[in-house]
């Protein structure tokens, strides 16, 4: 964990749903709904520095001086499948946001990443992007999609995801120092086949059922 830069939310909450989440036993329903909940848990945590400004409302007693986020625009992109399970949880809390795909998958044998699909909302420079993802690998996925979205005109970017290796933290920071990285847990390493250990296995066949 030396010389990687992230922040691990550790809510409480968080970690009893992310060891269900982990559970081999757990099923495709019980998956979904957990990743939705802590998704939604996540975006509450890493809102939490929004700007808000001053506004007033009647009250039925009276006037209130009171706080509205100051309009900020939000931008949700799930990279493709698997990221499509936290979208739910994200913009049930914000949902004025709009949401962007970005279609990746990982090649078996080169772990690298290839892109398929990319669609976009037209302003991505004016908003805040949230790359959201349950698995931070060997970081390549990630990388590329934040690549993507700068060469799209993204300036303010941050990436959400559910569980990390070291490796994968490390090739984000090194390629991307300007983005956040948000997770609910890093894990010990990766396997031979670029999968978390201990992880929780494959997030895009556990989410839709696939194997
Ligand atoms: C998984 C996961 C990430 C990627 C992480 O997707 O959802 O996108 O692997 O690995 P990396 O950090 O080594 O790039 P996968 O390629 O399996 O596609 P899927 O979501 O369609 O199943
Ligand atoms: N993708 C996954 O879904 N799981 C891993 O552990 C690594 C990449």
């Amino acid at each position: 964990m030396n010389n990687i830069k992230i922040n691990i939310i550790n809510h409480p909450l968080i970690q009893h749903k992310l060891t269900f989440i982990r559970d081999e036993k757990t099923g495709t329903k019980e998956f979904r709904e957990l990743l939705e909940e802590i998704a939604m848990l996540m975006a509450y945590e890493i809102t939490r520095e929004m700007p808000l400004e001053e506004t007033e409302v009647q009250t039925p007693v009276g006037p209130c001086k009171c706080k509205v986020l100051s309009g900020k625009k939000i931008g949700v992109i799930p990279i493709l499948r698997a990221g499509l399970g936290m979208v739910s949880g994200v913009v049930k809390l914000i949902p004025a946001a709009k949401v962007g795909h970005v279609g990746l998958y990982r090649d078996p044998e080169t772990l690298k990443p290839v892109e398929y699909y990319c669609k976009l909302p037209t302003d991505v420079s004016e908003r805040e992007l949230v790359v959201i993802d349950p698995m931070l690998a060997t970081g390549g996925s990630a990388a590329a999609a934040i690549e993507l979205l700068k060469t799209k005109g993204a300036r303010n970017i941050k990436l959400m995801c559910l569980v990390a290796a070291p490796e994968g933290v490390k090739v984000v920071n090194d390629a991307h120092p300007d983005v956040e990285i948000y997770t609910a847990a890093v894990d010990e390493c990766l396997n031979d086949h670029g999968y978390i250990v201990p992880g929780l296995g494959d997030a895009g066949d556990r989410i839709f059922g696939t194997k």
